[in-house]
């Protein structure tokens, strides 16, 4: 099984969850997208749903496959969110935002009665940290915000590269308009106090660190689909 079949067996499974009527949180990322692409074909058989999208990709996607959306200021409360992750651990500690969506991806989780991750096995890990962590950052102050930023590592013993995300024609903006710098700390054995320490500075719009959001993940391997809760 190749690593796209993975990501639809994962998204396949994920669709059992979703109850005709729900208002659904619809993630962002090649995962979700395979995910996007079955709802889309239970929506043309008269499957209802009501979505909000965490992208303006993942927007695109679902009006040209036909799944009607509405903001998240008309449905600000969801009944479930489906969304992929980058990184997965044993307490479904997720790191998000390799997309560059982790800003709308955490609001539309965190407004979810319940999020579930769908991933292929090369994303569980023991420890988080060997994607770099995206953090969201303001472009005012990109600078100070950064050495802010690498202070909080140290004195959490985390150290290496911080660096802003590209794009082809310059650095990549995301949705909201901000910068992603892509943290390059290797393990990040206490992900929850680097959350909190990020949280306080400033400048950082939001990290990719997803603690405490999602209740279970469906991952894919060779063998098919399993599910995982926090151990
Ligand atoms: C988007 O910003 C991300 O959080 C994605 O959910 C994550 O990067 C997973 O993407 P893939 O499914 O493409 O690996």
């Amino acid at each position: 099984m190749d690593a796209r079949e993975m990501k639809i067996k994962a998204a396949a499974a994920a669709l059992e969850y979703v109850e005709d009527g729900m208002r659904l949180g619809i993630g962002t990322g090649s995962t979700a997208e395979e995910f996007v692409r079955l709802l889309a074909e239970k929506v043309a058989a008269g499957f209802r749903i009501e979505g909000v999208p965490t992208s303006e990709r993942t927007a695109r996607l679902c009006l040209e496959l036909g799944v009607s959306l509405k903001s998240l200021d008309e449905l600000p409360e969801l009944d479930l969110t489906i969304d992929g992750a980058d990184e997965v651990d044993g307490q479904l500690r997720l790191i998000k935002g390799g997309g560059g969506a982790l800003l709308r991806e955490k609001i539309v989780a965190a407004a979810s009665k319940r999020m579930i991750v769908i991933a292929d096995e090369t994303k569980v890990v023991d420890v988080l940290g060997a994607f770099k962590l995206p953090i969201e950052v303001n472009p005012f102050g990109q600078v100070a915000t950064r050495i802010a930023i690498e202070k909080v590592a140290s004195r959490l013993g985390l150290s290496g590269d911080i660096t802003v995300r590209q794009s082809h024609d310059g650095a990549f903006l995301t949705d909201g308009g901000h910068l992603i710098l892509d943290a390059s700390f290797g393990r990040i054995p206490d992900a929850d106090a680097l959350a909190g320490e990020l949280n306080a500075i400033p400048g950082v719009v939001e990290h990719g660190l997803f603690i405490g959001i999602a209740s279970l993940a469906i991952i894919a391997g060779p063998q098919g689909a399993r599910t995982l809760t926090a151990s």
